[in-house]
């Protein structure tokens, strides 16, 4: 299900697709990267192997001007799209579990901000990964549920400025935890 048209009045859409993010035909997607921005595994590996070495030419030019630290966790940055479908790839760090310390406001912080960015750059479709829930371990429910009520706030909060939202999850067991998420309005 997705909206079609735009405008104040059309909600976003918020979908579920099981497949691979590098394959999404949206205006951005959003890749589950690591302070260095010098790519790694799991999502971060897929963008930068399919997208090719532009990405990662932008991502070391942003590394010599605006964040020589590295980016935070939270934040989130733009650069072009390589050679995937998308436009541009929006750059997020998620936090690392921790069964001690809640993280969430930093999860929270990864969805917002990257919504942030899709609206400054006119992106009207986003696909999300599913943040921190593979090589940064947090559980997938759990995962599942902050991503999808960041998201509903977020874009109710910006009415008329995103067509949909697309949740891109990689194998059943998150596929459900999506479905679970989406369908309690609670
Ligand atoms: N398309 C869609 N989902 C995927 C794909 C794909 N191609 N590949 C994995 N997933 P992860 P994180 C799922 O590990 O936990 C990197 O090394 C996966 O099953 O990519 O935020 C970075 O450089 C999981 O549910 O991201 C960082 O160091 C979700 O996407 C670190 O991993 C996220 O898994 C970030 O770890």
């Amino acid at each position: 299900m997705s909206a079609t048209g735009s405008g104040p009045d059309i909600p976003t859409a918020l979908t579920l697709h099981r497949g691979d993010i590098t394959e999404q035909t949206v205006d951005a997607v959003v890749n589950a990267a690591n302070s260095s921005l010098l790519g790694g595994g799991g999502v971060d590996g897929a963008i930068h192997r399919r997208g090719g070495p532009e990405i990662l030419a932008e991502c070391r030019a942003l590394r010599a001007s605006r964040y020589g630290r590295g980016l935070a966790t939270g934040a989130a940055v733009a650069t072009g799209a390589g050679r995937l479908p998308a436009r541009w790839v929006i750059h997020t760090v998620g936090p690392v579990w921790s069964a001690d310390v809640d993280r969430t406001p930093l999860l929270v912080s990864c969805y917002e901000r990257s919504l942030r960015a899709a609206a400054e750059l006119g992106a009207r479709t986003v696909a999300f990964p599913a943040i921190s829930t593979g090589i940064y371990g947090w559980p997938i429910d759990d995962g599942a549920r902050t991503a999808v009520a960041t998201v509903r706030a977020v874009t109710a909060a910006m009415p008329g400025t995103f067509d949909e939202i697309r949740f891109v999850v990689f194998d059943d067991r998150a596929r459900e935890a999506y479905e679970a998420a989406l369908a309690d309005d609670s």
